[in-house]
């Protein structure tokens, strides 16, 4: 992750360069880095799973009192790291994160009666559970170098789109790959009653299956099926490159600015 960080350049400040980064700086890729493991290490014990990268999770090997635990040990490490770079606004800048993985995490227990609804309240789910993380941290890392606000929200909305590509992407290859290049189980959304991308976009026959969270017999293969034969898995993917494009247009503004201050 630390690599979406430090991706864009600027000649004159060169505040999001690897070679110039400040101590701080770096010190929020660690952060973001913490929160994010201590969410996975909460994930896998709230979706019952025992691998993660391949390896085992933290509640198969040690048990879910314990991997809650180690959790919390790992989110309070990064607190006292945030609270170190004694900067107010960096501190509510990653708390937000904190509390938007929290709320995407009751999003995502939650569905919409309105079939209308669904696919927002599904983005809305993607934002808080990971593109928050990656929009917040960059904007934190940009909020330490510059004292422009235009050059923070670039940042952000560079962050923000990346994060719901990644996701949406994320969603596509749990429907199109192996287990062993994920590392994890696949078809493990629909398992858990999870739709995404792929299952909201186009075959009608889902919408009575999402509601039911694929609960019913064969539901997760009928799913699976239904999802293969539609055209959801490329229609996802074209979505992704949207919010691609969108990132690489906020690198391009950023480029802009960089391009007036020197001027
Ligand atoms: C992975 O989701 C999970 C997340 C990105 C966030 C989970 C957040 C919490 C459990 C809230 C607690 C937060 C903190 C900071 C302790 P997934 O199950 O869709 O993806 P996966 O296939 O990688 O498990
Ligand atoms: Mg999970």
């Amino acid at each position: 992750l630390y690599k979406f960080y430090f991706l864009m350049w600027c000649p004159k400040h060169c505040f999001l360069l690897t070679r110039n980064v400040q101590a701080s700086q770096r010190a929020i890729a660690l952060i973001a880095e913490m929160i994010h493991t201590a969410s996975l290490v909460h994930d896998d014990i709230i979706d019952d799973a025992s691998s993660r990268r391949g390896k085992h999770t933290v509640n198969k090997i040690w048990g879910e009192k314990k991997a809650v635990l180690a959790g919390d040990l790992i989110l309070s490490a990064a607190s006292i790291a945030l609270a170190r770079i004694g900067n107010t606004t960096v501190i509510s800048i990653l708390t937000q994160v904190i509390e938007d993985l929290v709320r995407g995490e009751f999003l995502q227990l939650g569905s919409k009666e309105n079939e209308n609804e669904r696919f927002a309240h599904y983005l809305e789910k993607t934002f808080k559970k990971t593109a928050s993380l990656i929009a917040n941290s960059c904007k934190a890392v940009s909020v330490l170098g510059c004292p422009d606000p235009a050059v923070h929200e670039i940042a952000y909305q560079y962050g923000k789109n990346v994060g719901i590509a990644f996701q949406l992407i994320g969603g596509v290859l749990d429907f199109t790959s192996c287990s062993e290049q994920m590392g994890k189980p696949t078809s493990a959304d629909l398992k858990l009653g999870l739709a995404t991308g792929p299952s909201y976009l186009h075959f009608p026959e889902m919408n009575a299956m999402i509601m039911r969270r694929f609960g019913s017999p064969g539901g997760v293969d009928r799913a699976l099926q239904y999802v293969l034969q539609s055209d959801g898995v490329q229609q996802t993917t074209y979505l992704a490159q949207r919010y691609c494009h969108k990132a690489v247009n906020a690198s391009y503004s950023f480029q802009r600015w960089c391009s007036q201050e020197t001027n």
